[in-house]
This record gives structure tokens, C-alpha cells and sequence, in this order.
């Protein structure tokens, strides 16, 4: 038994980590901060000579900031030849960098005893520590464990003003193993902010396999850290065109501790929810008895996530000062992002050329959106400025029929590139707004099939990922429709995860969305949850239920989009007012039972108290009743005009 079990771990620790076979350089990680640690199993004193030569030409990347923002200043710092600087950033030996730019900075790494280092001379100045010079003033090209072991010839422990130092940059030369598969220069890359070791790799065009294998992180734990270093295996020297990162995503502040009563749901909400799921019991119990089967045998478990929602009143915790407690926090957020897949196709620049026959106006879809034929499927293409490691994170982790599919990148010349799998009847909103209805138009059984795609979507993101995420910007141009008028969410440019301490909720000072889709307590206060997209949810029903852009719904209403549904919901004649509230184009054609029903589903999303708001798992079940429900009644009224037919 024991045997067995050992021969189990040892094969499980031969599939995870082929990289320690090979012995590249072991990444530190988080042990930056560990100054009086004496622990050499990362490579916090400097990376071992372990290369081919015992010196070469090597690389580093700085990012400037004041004093150190121009070629003369950077060269005098890092030790570097000011000519070969400017030359390798493409800029005159007298420029001055924007702030925070990234620069790349050649070094003759060589081996000092038992470590590669570019070693330099640093005057000691005023408020330094050897965590400050290694962390602020070099940004993590050195460490403060590495400083003190190699500074010992100064006579007390204290730093003095004016105290010369040895300063050892982070460097190191290829290994045999990297050698033999043509690395010819390792980069010491300079992690910030968002990144991730794929988003790094893409940058320099290196596959991820071997920028992880270059620094020992194994495929399931590639958390990396800003002020680190990532060794970087380049084939050859980089160039400035590769340093344009996406710039930081905001930071977040933490979110605050959860209140006590936040664990115990809200019933409230229950009570009006329990009339909606009644009433579409009515529908036939058959059905509903098929729903739910085909929905547990198609998600194949139940997680029952209870959003917390924070009460009205905790809201003072966004402008309470907060300790600064940077360590954690950057590890927290770092630890959130997590790694992308590597089942991402990368493509070369020439690959989209081709494709999209140059970004021929012919091509053109809309925006920065391109449509093209990659090995003979349709595609669309994605022009992106900015920060793209969220998309391409949050799409990589998902995959599902009702969210659009991300099949590759491409980086070039500083902009980002994204394939995604291409829905050949455009967006939600080409067809349901009755003004630019030319030829499109969907009947009330497709309308629902749609809004339950967009539910199903959206409640795999909540409950079925992990960590779920909030879309945060669904609307009707971000859901895409396909040869089947089948949707899928598409746009997870501002997605992000939804994870808080203890649940789904989150806040931000930074608002961003879409008007009239954003829920009230994000525009007021930020607070991010899943909620938010159900409230989304129910905008985008009120729009396919009406045919009338948000905007326009947002004109016939005082305060509260809720409004617009009074007339039906509200009123002793409510059936009368449906024709009136419904989407002329329609022409009444459509259960008034089930769009009844629908619009209280609706009203139910749109709940000013997030807390009223049904969860998407509750909303698909309902929903998907009322699809089978309308597709029963879509064929009793064919067999009822056929039957008409005949008697005439
Ligand atoms: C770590 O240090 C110990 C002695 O302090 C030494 O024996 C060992 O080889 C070192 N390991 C590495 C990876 O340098
Ligand atoms: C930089 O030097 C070049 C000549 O080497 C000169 O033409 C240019 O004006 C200088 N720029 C600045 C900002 O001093
Ligand atoms: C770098 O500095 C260390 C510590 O002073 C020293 O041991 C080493 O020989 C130096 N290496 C080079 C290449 O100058
Ligand atoms: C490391 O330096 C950066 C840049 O100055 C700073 O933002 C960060 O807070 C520092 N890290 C710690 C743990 O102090
Ligand atoms: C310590 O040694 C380095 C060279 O190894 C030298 O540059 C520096 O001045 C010395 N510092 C002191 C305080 O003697
Ligand atoms: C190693 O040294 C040899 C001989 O000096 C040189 O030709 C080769 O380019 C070096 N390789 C690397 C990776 O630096």
C-alpha cells in the first residue's frame, strides 16, 4: 500500500515538475521581503552559475522614475554604456523617458563565486534600508539578502548616508539545456503590477513553457510578484518595440472585513420570488421535471453560492483611510490573478494580415473589429489598445457555449491582437431595437431562448468558476448572435473577479460600465458583486421585452427603471397595458402569461437593493421553463392555424 502510494507522489512530482530535471534558476517569489532570512532554496542572494559561459552579455529592465528618467541618469545608476542604452531603446543619448516607462538595459553579467551579477557601486542616501535600496531605488534588480551578504565589509550592521555599496543586479546566463534549444540571452525582466508570466512571454514573443521552465514555476502555482525579477529566455537581444506593456489595472482597495449579519441571507427577496417560480410551475411540470434534469446533467453539480451583499451604511469603509499594508495587498491581489492557459494560440502578425487581407476596410465589422478566415473558419479580430490581461484571463479560464471564444493573441509593435471565435448575426442590438429593425427581427420564442443564453452565460461566470467573475459591462452590443440565433456574452474587457474576503463582493473607486445598464449601488458607491450583472440582466430583458434602447426606457421613468414596468405589473388592468408595453413589432404574437411572467422576472433583476435580486442560477431555472413553455405554445398556435387553414 505504502509502496504504491509512493510510487503515486513520485509520479505525480515527475508530471509537475519536469523543470527540476533541468535545472534552470528557482524564481524568488516572495522571499524579496524576508531580509534576514537565510534561506537559499529561491534565488533571493542572486541566480546561480549554473550557465554555459561564466559571463555574458545579458539584459534588464528599469522603469523609470524620477531622478532616474533619462539615459544618463539610468546608465550612471545601473552601470550601464549610455550608447548601447539609447541605442537598444531607439532614442538620442540626451532623451528623458515619460515616467514609469520601461527600459531595457544591457549588462555583462558574470559570476562572482557561487552567483551571476552585474555589480555596481551605490553611494547610500538618506532614509535607505537595504529593503528600500533593493526594492525602491532598484525595483527589485537586487535584494536586500544579497546586498547584506556581499556588503560585509562595512563595519557596523547600520547603513550609513554616504556608505558606498556593492549593489549585485539580478542577472544570469543561459544554461546547456537553453543553449541546445537556441536561448542565446535571458532577460531579467522586471514584474509590475496585472502581469503574468504568459502576458511577459507574449510580450517577448517567448513561449510560456519556457520563460516557467526558465524560472522553475510549475504549471499550477505561477503567482508572480511585482519588484521581482522573470528571467526571460530570448533568442535574440530585445528590442524597445517588446517593452510596451498593458498599462496596470486601478488597484482596488481590499475589501473591508464582511459584517457580522452578512451571513445570513435575505428572505425578503424570497417571498416575491417564490410568485414568479408559481407561476411558471403553471406552465407544466413535465417540463419543468426535463428542465431541470437537462440542467443538472449539462452543469453536472450545484454549487449554491449566496451572494453577501453589503447592508446600506457599510459603505464608510471605502473613505476610512487605509492602513497601507502594501505587501499583502499586492500579494492578495497577485494570488487573485491567477495564471492563463496555455491553450492560447499565439499569432504572428502576418497570420491577421493575411487573414483579414490586410485590415482591409472590406474586413471592417465595427470599431477596432475585424473579421477575417484563419485556416479556412471565420474569426473576429480585435484591435486592442491598454490593459488586456484581464480579457484574455478571464476568457481563458472560461470556456462555455454561451460566452464568446477566444482562440489566440497576437502582439505587435505595442498593441495587442485578440482572436475570438466569430458570430456571424452581429450583436443583440442590431436586432431588437425597432428602429433600426430593417430586415432582422426575432419572434417572442427566440427572444426568450436568447435571454436564456445570456442568463446561462452569466450564471456559469457567477457560480461555476472559480473565482467567479462579474462581466460588469453586459449589454445588448456586448452579446453576440449566431447562424443559430443562439447568444453568446462577448467583451470581458472589464470583467473581474469577484472574489472577496469572504465572498462575492468587492469595492472599487473606479466606476466604469455602460450608463443605464450600471446598478445603483456601484454608481453610488462601487460596490461590486454578481448582482450587477443581474442587474444588468434585467435591463437587457426590459430591452428585448419593449424593443427600446435602455436610454429611451430611461425617458418615460422619474427615478427608478422600475417604473416602466408599472403599467403591467402594477395596474388592476395590467393585461390591457401589456400590448402597449411590448415591442410593437411583435404584433401581439407572443403568451401574454409568459411575458407577464417575464417582465416580473425583469422587475425582480432590476430591485434597487441588490439583495432583492434573484441570483442567475434562479433566473435560468425560471427562465428555462418559460423557453419550453413558449415553445409549447409556439406549436399549439401552428397547429392551430393549420388546423384554421384546413376548415377554410
Ligand atoms: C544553501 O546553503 C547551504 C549552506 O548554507 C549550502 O550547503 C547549499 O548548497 C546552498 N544551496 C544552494 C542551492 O545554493
Ligand atoms: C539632443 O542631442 C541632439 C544632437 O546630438 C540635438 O540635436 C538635440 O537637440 C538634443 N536634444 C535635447 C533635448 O537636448
Ligand atoms: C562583485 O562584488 C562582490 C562583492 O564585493 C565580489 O565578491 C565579486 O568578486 C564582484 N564581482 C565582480 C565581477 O566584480
Ligand atoms: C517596493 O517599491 C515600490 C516602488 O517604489 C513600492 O511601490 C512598494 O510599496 C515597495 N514595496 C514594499 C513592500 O515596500
Ligand atoms: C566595501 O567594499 C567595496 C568593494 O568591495 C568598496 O567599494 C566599498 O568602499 C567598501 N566599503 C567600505 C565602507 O569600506
Ligand atoms: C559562450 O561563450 C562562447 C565563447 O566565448 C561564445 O561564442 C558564446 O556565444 C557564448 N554563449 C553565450 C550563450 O553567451
Amino acid at each position: 500500500m505504502d509502496f504504491l502510494r509512493m510510487i503515486y507522489i513520485f509520479s505525480i512530482f515527475l508530471i509537475t515538475f519536469p523543470c527540476l530535471i533541468q535545472s534552470q534558476q528557482p524564481y524568488v517569489g516572495k522571499a524579496t521581503t524576508r531580509c534576514g532570512s537565510k534561506d537559499n532554496s529561491t534565488s533571493a542572494f542572486g541566480y546561480t552559475c549554473n550557465g554555459l559561459n561564466r559571463t555574458c552579455q545579458s539584459y534588464l529592465t528599469f522603469r523609470t522614475q524620477f531622478p532616474y528618467n533619462s539615459v544618463s541618469s539610468i546608465s550612471e545608476l545601473l552601470g550601464a554604456d549610455p550608447s548601447q542604452l539609447s541605442q537598444l531603446n531607439s532614442v538620442d543619448d540626451n532623451a528623458t523617458f515619460e515616467t514609469d516607462k520601461t527600459v531595457l538595459v544591457p549588462v555583462k553579467c558574470s559570476c562572482s563565486g557561487e552567483y551571476y551579477q552585474a555589480n555596481i557601486s551605490y553611494v547610500v542616501q538618506r532614509g535607505n534600508t537595504y529593503f528600500v535600496i533593493a526594492n525602491n531605488t532598484f525595483q527589485g534588480l537586487s535584494t536586500c539578502q544579497a546586498l547584506r551578504a556581499q556588503n560585509t565589509n562595512l563595519t557596523t550592521k547600520l547603513l550609513y548616508i554616504g556608505n558606498r555599496l556593492v549593489v549585485p543586479l539580478r542577472c544570469a546566463c543561459p544554461t546547456k539545456s537553453q543553449v541546445d534549444v537556441g536561448v542565446n540571452y535571458l532577460l531579467s525582466y522586471l514584474v509590475t503590477w496585472g502581469q503574468s508570466v504568459s502576458i511577459i512571454s507574449l510580450m517577448f514573443e517567448v513561449d510560456t513553457g519556457r520563460t516557467l521552465e526558465a524560472n522553475q514555476i510549475s504549471e499550477d502555482r505561477r503567482t508572480i510578484y511585482p519588484f521581482t525579477t522573470l528571467l526571460v529566455p530570448l533568442r535574440n537581444p530585445p528590442s524597445s518595440s517588446q517593452t510596451v506593456s498593458p498599462p496596470p489595472p486601478p488597484r482596488s482597495p481590499p475589501p473591508p472585513p464582511p459584517p457580522q449579519h452578512l451571513s445570513s441571507p435575505n428572505h425578503s427577496s424570497n417571498k416575491k420570488w417564490a410568485y414568479v417560480a408559481a407561476g411558471a410551475l403553471g406552465g407544466g411540470s413535465f417540463v419543468l421535471v426535463t428542465g431541470i434534469i437537462v440542467f443538472f446533467m449539462f452543469f453536472g453539480r450545484s454549487p449554491k453560492r449566496n451572494d453577501p451583499v453589503l447592508p446600506s451604511g457599510n459603505f464608510e469603509a471605502i473613505e476610512k483611510p487605509r492602513e497601507k499594508k502594501s505587501e499583502e495587498e499586492s500579494e492578495e491581489f497577485l494570488d487573485s490573478i491567477s495564471a492563463i492557459a496555455q491553450s492560447l494560440k499565439v499569432y504572428t502578425y502576418q497570420e491577421l494580415q493575411s487573414a483579414t487581407e490586410n485590415f482591409s476596410p472590406s474586413c471592417w465589422i465595427k470599431g477596432s473589429v475585424y473579421c477575417g478566415t484563419i485556416n479556412g473558419d471565420s474569426a473576429a479580430i480585435k484591435k486592442m489598445n491598454g490593459d488586456v490581461s484581464k480579457e484574455i484571463e478571464a476568457l481563458n479560464k472560461i470556456s462555455h457555449f454561451n460566452l464568446i471564444l477566444l482562440s489566440g493573441v497576437c502582439f505587435h509593435e505595442g498593441q495587442w491582437y485578440l482572436v475570438y471565435e466569430y458570430a456571424v448575426n452581429g450583436s443583440l442590438s442590431d436586432w431588437i431595437y425597432h428602429e433600426n429593425s430593417d430586415q432582422k427581427f426575432l419572434n417572442w420564442t427566440q427572444r426568450i431562448q436568447i435571454a436564456l443564453d445570456v442568463a446561462t452565460g452569466l450564471n456559469y461566470i457567477h457560480n461555476y468558476t472559480s473565482p467567479p467573475y462579474v462581466h460588469k459591462d453586459l449589454k445588448t452590443s456586448n452579446v453576440l448572435i449566431d447562424s443559430d440565433l443562439r447568444a453568446k456574452i462577448a467583451n470581458f474587457g472589464l470583467a473581474r473577479s469577484a472574489e472577496g474576503q469572504e465572498g462575492q463582493f468587492n469595492l472599487t473607486k473606479h466606476i466604469v460600465g455602460t450608463k443605464g445598464y450600471m446598478a445603483p449601488e456601484y454608481l453610488e458607491n462601487g460596490f461590486v458583486s454578481t448582482k450587477l450583472d443581474v442587474y444588468a440582466f434585467g435591463v437587457l430583458m426590459l430591452e428585448i421585452l419593449t424593443g427600446k434602447e435602455v436610454t429611451l426606457l430611461y425617458e418615460e421613468v422619474n427615478k427608478h427603471l422600475s417604473e416602466v414596468l408599472l403599467p403591467v405589473l402594477h395596474e388592476e388592468n395590467g393585461n390591457e397595458n401589456l400590448y402597449d408595453f411590448m415591442d410593437p413589432s411583435l404584433q401581439g404574437n407572443y403568451p401574454a402569461e409568459l411575458a407577464i411572467l417575464v417582465a416580473k422576472l425583469a422587475d425582480c433583476c432590476i430591485a434597487r437593493d441588490p439583495a432583492g435580486r434573484p441570483g442567475m442560477d434562479e433566473v435560468v431555472q425560471s427562465l428555462s421553463r418559460i423557453v419550453t413553455t413558449s415553445l409549447s405554445w409556439e406549436q399549439a398556435i401552428t397547429v392551430s392555424r393549420r388546423i384554421a387553414k384546413l376548415q377554410l
